[in-house]
Formats: structure tokens, C-alpha cells, sequence
């Protein structure tokens, strides 16, 4: 292992096989209710529904043997209540900020904006995936701290899909994720509703994502042994945690069962499987339904990315299967030896999704994703496009417009790549020289074209950008003009630079003479 992911441990983490798995059920989070409407910002006559929504500090039992571990989250819940929205119907979130003054995890202040002149605990609520006004959007800049709130306008103008809220303030975001702060939020609309795909409780939000555990039942947060950068690349937990809960059971009917899945975890990918081989379906990505059903034994999810999947355990009933990670245990599904009559559906066609023609894109950006060790303390700098957060906007695409943007990266880890505000498609993955491109770079590339297809041949909102490969996506700059961010989603990688603004421009501007 190279120095610089060498870690101060506490000793007194839970060791491999530790904790007895699925003795816990399932928890689900409430829905969130709102408390009335307000005035609609964008329509003034009209009133929308208006929640008030209150992160704070909680002690939850995440293990039948554990003592109740301190963690962050929304009301009463970690993670937060499940918003059950529908598309085109706005809605108003009040995010009061009700948080303890000190943070329970060890922060680094030499991080861009996690300086000592910063109150330790802040921060901001981000919709993933939602197409939101900028003042709304969560900037990581626009944290505030215990006692106060921000109001936010959800339009919800785009279609059903899984998104998530989660914390998104600046220098801090990985540790304020890591206590908890996130949650679902889904949007539902009409092509979904025309489906008849399992409902009610035959679905099942499921927010994956693990910790390090102490024996005493407490979040462990690793820091580098590397004096005055206690900074850690990524952070892998030593328990598998479903819906607040470590390594939970579900009971199931031998039916068909609408699973949506999140990827919350700091830093880990998932590659999910069910113990005995069974198929699924998977019928959404991030940004929604795909065209068919894609069935599948094996489902890849970086941090950040969404499966929508429908699982039919009919051929199951009474046995006890588990979904697994390659080796990790992620949760066991109890299935009951009968049950009622199935009238739910998996219709071999969901939606349209027209392939976004590349002709139509009116610029193309080459964007580098760059890390540097620091050969005298081994110490690692990761960035976007060799730029430090703080540095002027490069990245300005007119509102309206179709950007082609191309991922270089050159570091030896694939991020998870997502931009604020858009869908995008993604076109294709190649290999490059990489010696080539710090030589003087060009582009050369190495082996063939692999155009995305299946579960990545859908909307998305994050996107898997592979070492040494040149990453291609297709994005229409659709909604509101203003400033939003592009960064990568390992919520370390995001904190130490690897984020920056970008802005959509009103109009297009006046060209300069050269
Ligand atoms: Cu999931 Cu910038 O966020
Ligand atoms: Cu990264």
C-alpha cells in the first residue's frame, strides 16, 4: 500500500464477522408531510405544498447487540424521511439547520473551506438530480449554521426518477453525508403511473451505504497519519448499513417487489448480487425509467448512482436469500412460503428515451481529472481539470445548448462524475496513452470505442469515469441560467478539490474580437 493510505485506526473498530447479520428488520423511513402551503415563488397566484424539515442529532440502534450510535439526520430519521413527489407539482422545503455546535467527527481545517475561521458545524441541503432554480440548488458556499434555515423551491419539472437529498457544504460535505445527513426523494408521473410496476408496500426504497463501527457502537471516521494532513483519499466502512440499519432482514412474498436503490456510501462501489444467483430487472438509472427492462445477476453502482429493479421471488417462496457485494453482506430477503395474487406488471416497455444526437452538440469540452502526490510528505492533491476550487469559472455553457463533455482521467481510480442541474447521456468510453496526454496533451487512444449500453444507456446524472480512459458524455444545459457545480462524488475526493463551479450563461454572449 502506498504511504499516503495508511490510516490512524482506532483499535477498537469491529473486526471481520463481529456482528450476527440479519437480525434486524428492515427500518423504512416516514414520508415527509408538509405543513401547509405557501405562495409558489415562479407563479405567485398560486399556493404549493411547504414542508419544514429539521437535521439533527440522534442516538439510533443500527445493531441488535450494538449500544445506539450517535449519528446526524432529518427529524427523527437517519436518513431522512422518503419525499413522495409528483412531476410538475413544485413544492417548498424549509431545511432548518438544528444541528449540536461541535461535530462529532474529526475534521480536517486544512481543506478548502473547512478553515478555522469557519463555524465547525454548517450546512446546506442538495436535491441530487433535481432540475432546481440555482438559489435553491444547495451551492456549497451557501451553508448555514445551528439556528438557522434555508427555504428551497423543488419546480419538480422533469420526469419520475430516484433522486436523493444530501448535505453538500463546503470542506465538510464528507463528514456531514458520514453522520447521516441524506435521504430519498422520488418523483412519480404518469408514464410510470400507466405501468402498473409493484407499488405500495411491494416497494421498497433501499439507501445503502457503510461505516466503520466501533465495538461501542460509535462512527469511526479514519484520519492519515500524515502530520498536518489528516486527509484520506476514500473511506471504506467495515459494516454494510440498509435504510440505518446493519446487514438488515426483509420479509417478502413470493412476488414481485420494486426495489430503488441508492448508492450512499462515502466512497465504496457496489457490485450487487443476489448469494443464489437470482436474476432481476432493472428498470431505472438515475434519471429515471430506461426504454426496457434490462435483466441482470450483476448491478454496478458507484457512489451516487441509482438502480430502479424489480426482483420477482416467486420461484423463491420460503427460502432466505441475501443480497451481497462481492464478498460484503448488504441485507437477506426472508421469502414467505405463499402469498396473495401478484396484478403488478414488468412491461417490456417503460419509455421512450431518444439517443441525443452528437451533430446537435455546439461545443465540445475536454476535461481532465488529475491527482499529484506530493513526494515529500506522500500526501495526495486530486482535482478537475488541474484547477483548485477557488479559481474563476471555465466551464460556461449557454442555456439552451448542447455540450459534448469529455472526461481525460489520468489518475489510477475511476470517479463517479456528476453535474448539478442536467440529464445527460453517455456516449462512449475509450482507452487512452496516458504518457501520451502528459507529454503534450493529445488524445491518443489505445484500444476500441465501447459506446454505453444497458444500465448506462439511460438519463443519468453521474457518471463513471474509468483510469486512463477517455469518458464521453452528451449534455442538454436545460432549465435555469446561474451557478452550479460539477464534481467528483467519493465524497473525500469532492472535499479536497476535486469540485468546480460551473455556470450556465443567459444568453449567448457577445463574441469578442480576437
Ligand atoms: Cu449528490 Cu453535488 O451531489
Ligand atoms: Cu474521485
Amino acid at each position: 500500500a502506498m504511504a499516503h493510505r495508511d490510516t490512524a485506526m482506532s483499535n477498537a473498530v469491529l473486526g471481520p464477522g463481529e456482528l450476527t447479520p440479519f437480525v434486524d428488520a428492515l427500518p423504512l423511513q416516514p414520508i415527509a408531510k408538509s405543513m401547509g402551503t405557501r405562495v409558489n415563488p415562479e407563479h405567485p397566484s398560486e399556493q404549493i405544498p411547504y414542508y419544514k424539515i429539521a437535521m439533527r442529532e440522534m442516538h439510533v440502534k443500527v445493531h441488535r447487540d450494538l449500544p445506539a450510535t450517535r449519528v446526524w439526520g432529518f427529524n427523527d430519521s437517519s436518513p431522512g424521511p422518503v419525499f413522495e413527489t409528483r412531476s410538475g407539482e413544485p413544492l417548498l422545503v424549509e431545511w432548518a439547520n438544528e444541528l449540536p455546535l461541535k461535530h462529532f467527527l474529526p475534521i480536517d481545517y486544512t481543506l478548502p473551506g473547512a478553515e478555522k475561521s469557519v463555524p465547525e458545524v454548517r450546512s446546506v441541503v442538495h436535491l441530487h438530480g433535481g432540475r432546481t432554480p440555482p438559489d435553491s440548488d444547495g451551492y456549497p458556499e451557501d451553508w448555514y449554521v445551528p439556528g438557522k434555515s434555508a427555504v428551497n423551491f423543488y419546480p419538480n419539472q422533469q420526469d419520475a426518477a430516484t433522486l436523493f437529498y444530501h448535505d453538500h457544504a463546503m470542506g465538510i460535505n464528507r463528514l456531514n453525508v458520514y453522520a447521516g445527513l441524506q435521504g430519498m426523494f422520488l418523483i412519480r408521473d404518469a408514464v410510470e403511473d400507466a405501468l402498473n410496476l409493484p407499488s405500495g408496500k411491494y416497494e421498497v426504497p433501499l439507501v445503502i451505504y457503510d461505516r466503520f463501527l466501533r465495538k461501542d457502537g460509535q462512527l469511526e471516521y479514519p484520519v492519515s497519519a500524515i502530520p498536518g494532513k489528516p486527509w484520506v483519499p476514500e473511506v471504506f466502512g467495515n459494516v454494510v448499513l440498509v435504510n440505518g440499519k446493519a446487514m438488515p432482514y426483509l420479509e417478502v412474498e413470493p412476488r414481485k417487489y420494486r426495489l430503488r436503490i441508492l448508492n450512499g456510501s462515502n466512497a465504496r462501489f457496489y457490485r450487487l448480487s443476489f448469494d443464489n444467483g437470482h436474476e432481476f430487472h432493472m428498470i431505472g438509472s438515475d434519471q429515471g425509467l430506461l426504454e426496457s427492462p434490462l435483466t441482470l445477476r450483476r448491478l454496478q453502482l458507484a457512489p451516487a448512482e441509482r438502480a430502479d429493479v424489480v426482483v420477482d421471488f416467486s420461484k423463491c417462496a420460503g427460502k432466505r436469500m441475501q443480497l451481497v457485494s462481492d464478498s460484503l453482506q448488504v441485507m437477506q430477503f426472508r421469502v414467505a412460503a405463499q402469498g396473495g395474487a401478484d396484478t403488478s406488471a414488468l412491461p417490456m416497455k417503460l419509455r421512450a428515451v431518444e439517443r441525443i444526437k452528437e451533430t446537435t452538440a455546439v461545443k465540445t469540452r475536454l476535461l481532465t481529472l488529475d491527482e499529484h502526490l506530493n513526494l515529500a510528505d506522500q500526501s495526495m492533491d486530486m482535482m478537475l481539470n488541474n484547477t483548485p476550487w477557488h479559481m474563476p469559472v471555465t466551464e460556461k455553457p449557454v442555456i439552451d445548448t448542447t455540450e459534448i463533455w469529455e472526461f481525460v482521467n489520468l489518475t489510477e481510480d475511476t470517479h463517479p462524475i456528476h453535474l448539478h442541474l442536467v440529464r445527460f447521456q453517455i456516449l462512449d468510453r475509450q482507452r487512452i496513452d496516458t504518457n501520451a496526454f502528459f507529454d503534450n496533451r493529445t488524445v491518443s487512444f489505445m484500444g476500441s470505442v465501447e459506446p454505453a449500453k444497458g444500465s448506462e444507456a439511460g438519463w443519468k446524472d453521474t457518471v463513471r469515469a474509468d483510469p486512463g480512459t477517455l469518458t464521453r458524455i452528451i449534455v442538454p444545459f436545460k432549465g435555469y441560467a446561474g451557478r452550479y457545480v460539477w464534481h467528483c462524488h467519493l465524497l473525500e475526493h469532492e472535499d479536497n478539490e476535486m469540485m468546480r463551479p460551473y455556470e450556465i450563461l443567459a444568453a449567448e454572449p457577445q463574441k469578442a474580437g480576437k
